[in-house]
């Protein structure tokens, strides 16, 4: 998945990031060695944003679609208060493993709680509301996403949806999954429930307030 912007200025932003905790590079080099996919993980600058907007936001409840080997998860989870919690769900036993043993060796491991699943089932067991919601997993499904994750938001609260660029195929959407990003995007832009903005960070970040 290419960056939207020209590797100099990823770059250059990666530079003027604040660097992570070592276990993130720890975590990202374990991933890259055996993981295909491991240009899914959000890695330095997003993980930074994640965090950040974490914190700014007092969120204490994050739900997160598509944890992968776990690496937004712990930046959820530093940018939580020591009583916040992380509930994050994936499909994939492999990719969690390695999410769970990083999770072990960090201080905020803690505050993290995995559901091994479908998304959408894993959310219709959910009783409890969510501060802030990051979506990031299967693109066909990321209007049911959306759509089931609402009414678990907190008014004020923040969803968080990545990839919304899909590499700038939206803007001539070819194969379905360019359609599913880009009929993801209307869907959310004629919510008249959110006020949102997108954001041209890696992939595309759209942020969405609850009103
Ligand atoms: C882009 S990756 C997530 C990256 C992760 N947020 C990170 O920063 O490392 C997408 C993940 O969604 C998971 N996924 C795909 N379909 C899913 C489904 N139906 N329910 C839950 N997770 C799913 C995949 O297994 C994959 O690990």
């Amino acid at each position: 998945m290419p960056d939207i912007l020209p590797a100099e200025i990823e770059t250059y932003t990666d530079h003027h990031t604040t660097e992570p905790a070592a276990i993130f590079n720890e975590l990202a080099g374990e991933t890259r060695e055996k993981m295909a996919m491991y240009i899914m993980q959000v890695g330095k600058v997003e993980g930074a944003f994640l965090k950040l907007l974490t914190q700014i936001t007092h969120a204490k409840r994050v739900f997160e679609i598509g944890t992968f080997t776990g690496y937004s998860a712990l930046c959820f989870a530093e940018g939580l208060p020591a009583d916040g919690k992380v509930i994050t769900c994936d499909i994939d036993p492999e990719a969690t493993e390695i999410a769970q043993r990083y999770w072990a060796k960090s201080q905020h491991g803690g505050k993290i709680e995995l559901r091994v699943g479908p998304a959408l089932e894993t959310i219709s067991t959910l009783d409890t509301t969510f501060d802030l919601v990051f979506i990031d997993a299967d693109k066909q499904n990321y209007i049911n996403y959306w759509e089931a994750v609402m009414p678990k938001l907190t008014t004020g609260g923040l969803i968080i949806v990545d990839n919304v660029l899909w590499s700038g195929r939206v803007v001539n959407p070819q194969d379905e999954l360019d359609h599913a990003v880009h009929q993801f995007n209307e869907h959310a832009i004629n919510d008249t429930r959110v006020e949102s903005v997108m954001l041209t960070v890696r992939d595309g970040i759209t942020l969405a307030r609850k009103k």
